[in-house]
């Protein structure tokens, strides 16, 4: 028994600034922005929205695809990094949202990683026979926890949600292989203190630089290409394919640079790889679940297409999913 998904949906905060709005209050430009990231746009959380609710809409949405309602789910996972509170999870406050009670709710902790994540521990489960139908989710809020005194960082997030809904079946259909890594020794290169902190872009509170999200951001771009590329390859070797047998790739939209130079260094063809970067911003564990449901929208996935998901994020982790559409 395998596990494949039935439904995708994302939803944003209201507000979507360009790079224009963010050079009133940074000293930036759209055209180093653009340059350097490939970013045009982002969603921001304001102080009267909740994350919650945001996830809540995308996962309506993809349990409408799916023909399913929420008491047909059987568990809920959210890879997120943004939970106001210590707890309850954010998976559990989702859960209360969508009216669901009884069946485990629980988050995964892997940043921009988490969803990459969050679909491994679902997939794993429903193999083992646990679970049959569950809800997974990537909702992050980076911006609420950048420091908007520090350009090198602020300028780079966008605040979002991804969902989709797997169910077990058996067949040649859905997950075909994931590979999950992590390196803590490589910690310092992106952290954030104080999760619990809400600090969006319009209120008056700040976060301390200290407690901000702090980067070495060309180091991280290195390691960035470097893992998503080598685990790329090395998904697709497990399942017993080649590179070439991949019709889409979902990659995490960090940078438009760091998605060029993986591509490039596999050889894969750009048009087989799937960028909303310039709208969205980098939204963490939300970016791959936003992604795929774009690309499903945009009839770019089709029926038994090998699809690729791939990301890297604080940790550091990283993993890769190789699923048959
Ligand atoms: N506007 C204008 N100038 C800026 C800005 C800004 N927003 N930010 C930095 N600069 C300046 C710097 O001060 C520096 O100026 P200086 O040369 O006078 O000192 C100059 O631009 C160059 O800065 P660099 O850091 O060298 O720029 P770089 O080309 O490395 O690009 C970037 C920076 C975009 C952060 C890049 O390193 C990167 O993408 N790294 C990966 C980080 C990332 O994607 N993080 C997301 C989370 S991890 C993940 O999702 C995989």
């Amino acid at each position: 028994m395998g596990s494949r998904i039935l439904g995708t949906g994302r939803s944003l905060p209201q507000a979507c600034l360009s790079n224009h709005d963010l050079t009133t209050r940074l000293d930036t430009s759209d055209e180093w922005i653009r340059s350097r990231t490939g970013i045009s746009h982002r969603y921001l959380i304001r102080a009267n929205e909740s994350l919650v609710d945001i996830a809540a809409h995308a996962s309506k949405q993809a349990l409408e695809r799916s023909a399913l309602s929420p008491s047909d789910l059987d568990a809920i996972v959210c890879g997120t990094v943004s939970a106001e509170y210590a707890f309850p999870s954010f998976a559990c406050q989702l859960q209360r949202t969508l009216g669901v009670t009884s069946i485990p709710a629980f988050d995964v902790s892997a940043a921009c990683s988490g969803f990459v994540y969050a679909m491994a521990v679902a997939d794993s489960t429903m193999r083992a026979g646990d679970w049959n139908r569950v809800l997974v989710i990537g909702a992050d809020a980076l911006s609420t926890m950048v420091d908007w005194g520090d350009r090198s960082t602020a300028v780079l997030f966008g605040d979002g949600a991804g969902a989709v809904v797997m169910a077990s079946e058996p067949g040649p259909r859905g997950v075909v292989a994931t590979l999950l890594r992590s390196s803590g020794e490589l910690a310092d290169l992106l952290t954030a203190k104080g999760t619990g902190l809400r600090c969006t872009a319009e209120t008056e509170a700040r976060r301390s630089p200290d407690d901000a999200l702090q980067m070495r951001g060309p180091e991280l771009f290195k390691v960035a290409v470097k893992s998503m590329a080598d685990i790329t390859r090395q998904v697709v070797e497990r399942a017993g394919f080649k590179l070439e047998d991949v019709d889409v790739i979902v990659p995490h939209q960090a940078n438009i640079r760091i998605i060029n130079a993986v591509a490039e260094r596999l050889g894969l063809n750009p048009e087989k790889v799937f960028v909303n970067i310039e709208r969205y911003g980098n939204t963490s564990a939300a970016s791959v679940p936003i992604a795929l449901d774009e690309a499903v929208e945009n009839g770019r996935i089709h029926d038994n297409d090998l699809v690729l998901m791939v990301a890297c994020g604080g940790g550091l982790t990283w993993g890769a999913s190789l699923l048959r559409w």
